[in-house]
């Protein structure tokens, strides 16, 4: 089964099962991960930002105009920005990392 990290706001990092097909959004809550999620995937909120490693952000399919829309009202975008709903499981996105918002100060830092 493919993995993937989460970056939480303090900085530490937790590598979790990752079930293809599934949304990095239904992951982090499989997983108690600290991700909102307020509309439950219907693109009707901002609340599931996630920053993705850039050495990811290429590997996803790209963002419809719709995920564009709501991305712009997210706190904290960055290049990378996108929403975790949006994200499906797939096996080549085995070891996808991304952090939660609030954290990118600290992957930056290296922390
Ligand atoms: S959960 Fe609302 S847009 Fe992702």
């Amino acid at each position: 089964m493919p993995k993937m990290t989460f970056i939480n706001t303090d900085g530490t990092r937790l590598e979790v099962d990752a079930p293809i097909g599934l949304s990095v959004l239904e992951i982090a809550h499989r997983n108690n991960i600290d991700l909102e999620g307020a509309c439950e995937g219907s693109l009707a909120c901002s609340t599931c930002h996630v920053i993705i490693d850039p050495e990811w952000y290429e590997a996803l399919a790209e963002a419809t105009e719709d995920e564009e829309d709501m991305l712009d009202l997210a706190f904290g975008l960055t290049q990378t920005s996108r929403l975790g709903c949006q994200i499906i499981m797939t096996e080549e996105l085995n070891g996808l990392t991304v952090a939660l918002p609030a954290g990118t100060r600290n992957m930056m830092a290296g922390e």
